[in-house]
């Protein structure tokens, strides 16, 4: 597996493949729903490259940033184990270059501002910069994510509409632990009790899901629900995708998402319906 921390070895890496490269970009602290990504990648492309940055840009809340778990050997080796070809480690500089400005903005911009970008202001604008970024360096011919970040599936397949027409944008299916709660690198500041009461988010997704009709209500009492376990509930809803606008009426092509609070560490999840 080749580890590469500059643009320089990327770029000689680069010209030394023939053969199709799919790109997943992490944040690290690696669980199987990252690895679940690589496989895939891995079914349709004869390399793949995975990237690992904690991307401060991204980070609105500095405890967040500075708490956020570091695992880079136990990465490193789930990688390799998982049959990677290359893992890129840039250092802050190498991504964001002091004389130079980043300023990528998207002409569709409405998915930007509403739920995460509502509580997390400026986040998908940090996730813009740095993806924009990574696409330029590494040029993949595809590129995976995870749905268990839905909203960013909806922005990063804006970007690569806007900006990146010739990548294959790929999303695979949340990874979740047996109780249902979706796999997450946050889910390691959890305490035991903490987990249980975190399974409780997909309990509600589920039974909203399974409701004859849809409605703000159905959430409210949901919200209610988790709320008395101690979450603390940013939003709950019913949306259209991909323009994630709020709505009730069943159209085939829905989510239902979440994030809210436990203690400290913000969790989020969703369904597709
Ligand atoms: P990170 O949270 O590390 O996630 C990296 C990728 O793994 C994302 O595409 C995310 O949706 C996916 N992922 C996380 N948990 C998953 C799960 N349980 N099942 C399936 N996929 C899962 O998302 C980011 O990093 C950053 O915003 C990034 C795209 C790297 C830009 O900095």
């Amino acid at each position: 597996m080749n580890i590469l921390f500059s643009n320089h070895s990327l770029t000689n890496y680069r010209q030394l493949l023939s053969k199709s490269l799919a790109f997943v970009p992490t944040m690290g602290a690696l669980h199987d729903g990252h690895i679940s990504l690589v496989r895939e990648a891995k079914k349709s492309c004869e390399n793949v490259i995975v990237s690992i940055f904690v991307n401060p840009l991204q980070f609105n809340n500095p405890e967040d940033l500075k708490k956020y778990p570091r695992m880079i050997q136990n990465d490193l080796e789930l990688l390799k184990q998982a049959g990677v070809d290359a893992v890129f480690l840039p250092s802050y500089e190498t991504i964001y270059p002091p004389n130079q400005e980043f300023n990528i903005q998207l002409s569709n911009n409405s998915v930007e501002s509403v739920f995460e970008g509502q509580f997390r202001p400026g986040h998908f604008n940090g996730v813009i910069q740095v993806l924009h970024r990574f696409f330029s360096l590494i040029e993949p011919d595809e590129v995976y994510f995870g749905q268990k970040d839905l909203q960013q599936c909806m922005v990063v397949k804006i970007l690569i509409d806007e900006y990146f027409k010739h990548i294959k944008f790929n999303i695979v299916e949340t990874k979740r632990e047996q109780s249902g709660l979706a796999m997450s690198s946050r889910n390691l500041r959890l305490s035991k009790n903490e987990l249980q009461i975190a399974n409780q988010i997909y309990q509600s997704l589920l039974a909203l899901k399974n409701k004859e009709v849809y409605s703000q209500l159905a959430c409210e009492h949901e919200i209610e629900r988790l709320n008395g376990f101690g979450l603390k509930t940013e939003y709950l809803n019913y949306v259209n995708l991909p323009n994630m606008v709020v709505s009730s009426d069943k159209n085939g092509n829905q989510a239902i998402v979440y994030a809210g609070f436990l203690g400290n560490i913000r969790l989020i999840d969703n369904l597709l319906l």
